[in-house]
């Protein structure tokens, strides 16, 4: 490799990220790179002989920890073959199990250098410094959310013609299963001008779709430029007006902030894709209430209504809780009819896993593990029918596909349609970046195969009828 350096006389060091979760652990490792950057560290491939390597973990799954430690163990070695070599290798843990079990961490793992939560990564830096001076380890995990954004530098790495920005952090709602209000904090919504100054360097960069991210993205209530409070519908109009940027969407929502204002902005901005991530977690009020969700089933029945209403080629998907707490036959059944009602286009579906600390975990009638395989079979065999459905109801369809680089074989560019699904055609890799009208002419497991149908860059909306209808 050839030994580079940044822009000032600062030699470059290895640094491995290694990621576990959501977009959000993805976007947030994205950043915590741009933050060393400064401090010279560039990408490396793997961990070994790396100058820094940060875990980003994340909690929602099971057995989170125990990935944690038995990955930490390896790096125990590599630490000290570097260390053999004269090097010094930092090694950091961040993200949701960073923030919930911290001293553990430092209790078990005394080779770690920093642990730190999500509220703390503008602060990396410093913190690198500080451990490079030798000044041993250092926690930091009771940041708070407000100074995380200020604090981060003005221009982030390119991300290419997809793009993720976060614009909102934590969670006030309090599901009875999930671990999010406490490891990410309470809400926090970015300025609109901070985001809207976001979006178009990422355009600038090369984003031709933006994905809006947070915890509870349509909670958003971030100040606007004229002091009034701005909900997501008004922001999405403003990013709507960003000269270049052709495709928007959102995640993740929660039904109860669906708000009229949002929902009309599917109908109004044709940018806005019509695709949905909308969790619903179950399909009876029974169990919605025990999860402390704040609606009904009928309730989510009525926003999935309203939004089609408004954009009728929309399309949804959702998550999915088998055998929470309390969770009967009968309200499993309740879900299986809810799904059969809406009709999804894809959807995630879990066995609950008691999370510690949540109510749920302590609530009496656990379900037991073989009732919990049982029914989320029966919820993802729904699921999978209905998606196979819908992506053979794209066949023969024309539709505006967005290209974001070379496919897997020679010649193929790779993209997503405007619900989301990949894509490939035939075609140059110059066509990456572009927005091009399409046909659907065959429809794999896991994809669509497409054909251009004209290769100069349209801007959506696309055209969104089938050829052969
Ligand atoms: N058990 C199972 N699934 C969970 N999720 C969150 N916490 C748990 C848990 N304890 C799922 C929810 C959420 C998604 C991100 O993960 O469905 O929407
Ligand atoms: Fe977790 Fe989502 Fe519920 Fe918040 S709204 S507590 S993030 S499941």
């Amino acid at each position: 490799m050839t030994p580079a350096t940044t822009g000032t006389t600062t030699p470059r060091k290895r640094l491995f990220v290694k990621t576990w979760g959501c977009q959000m652990n993805v976007y947030d490792s994205a950043r915590m790179a741009d933050v060393l950057a400064p401090l010279g560290y560039a990408p490396a491939e793997t961990a070994d002989g790396a100058d820094m390597v940060i875990l980003n973990t994340c909690h929602i799954r099971e057995k989170a920890s125990e990935k944690l430690f038995s990955e930490l163990g390896r790096l125990r070695e590599a630490k000290r073959a570097r260390e053999a070599e004269g090097g010094r290798m930092v090694l950091a843990v961040a993200g949701c199990v960073a923030q919930a079990e911290g001293a553990e961490i430092t209790a078990r793992a005394p080779h770690v250098d920093i642990v730190l939560g999500p509220q703390s990564y503008h602060r990396l830096p410093e913190m690198v410094a500080r451990i490079t001076r030798a000044t041993g380890s250092v926690i930091e995990t009771d940041f708070p959310a407000e100074q995380k954004f200020d604090h981060l530098p003005e221009v982030s790495a390119p991300q290419g013609p997809i793009a993720f920005l976060t614009i909102q952090e934590g969670c006030d709602k309090f599901c009875s299963f999930c671990v999010v209000p406490y490891t990410r904090g309470a809400e926090y919504s970015r300025p609109a001008a901070a985001v809207l100054a976001e979006a178009k360097r990422l355009v600038a960069q090369g984003a031709r779709e933006i994905a809006l991210l947070g915890q509870n993205v349509n909670a958003y209530h971030g100040e606007g430029p004229d002091g009034a409070a701005w909900g997501l519908g008004r922001l999405l109009r403003a990013m709507a007006e960003i000269e270049g940027l052709a495709r928007l969407r959102y995640t993740t929502s929660h039904p109860r902030d669906m708000d009229d204002d949002l929902i009309a902005a599917h109908g109004e901005i044709p940018a806005l894709m019509p695709f949905l991530h909308l969790p619903v977690q179950s399909g009876s009020d029974r169990v919605l209430k025990a999860m402390n969700r704040g609606h009904t089933a009928a309730e989510f029945l009525a926003v999935v209504e309203k939004l089609r209403a408004a954009r009728p080629d929309l399309a949804l998907s959702s998550d999915f809780i088998a055998g929470h707490p309390g969770e009967t036959q009968e309200d499993h059944q309740a879900t299986l009819r809810l799904i059969e009602r809406v009709g999804f286009a894809q959807a995630f579906s879990f066995k609950y896993s008691p999370r510690p600390g949540t109510p749920a975990a302590g609530a009496p009638l656990q379900v037991p593990e073989t009732e919990k395989d049982r029914r989320l079979h029966e919820i993802q065999a729904l699921l999978r029918d209905q998606q196979d459905m819908f992506n053979r109801s794209r066949l023969g369809m024309r539709m505006d596909v967005l290209f974001t680089g070379s496919g897997r074989h020679a010649g193929q560019l790779a993209g997503r349609s405007p619900w989301l699904q990949p894509v490939h055609a035939e075609g140059a890799a110059a066509l990456a970046g572009q927005v091009l009208p399409c046909e659907v002419i065959a429809i794999h497991p896991n994809s669509l195969a497409v054909r251009i149908l004209a290769a100069s860059s349209t801007g959506d909306p696309p055209n969104q009828e089938k050829a052969a209808a």
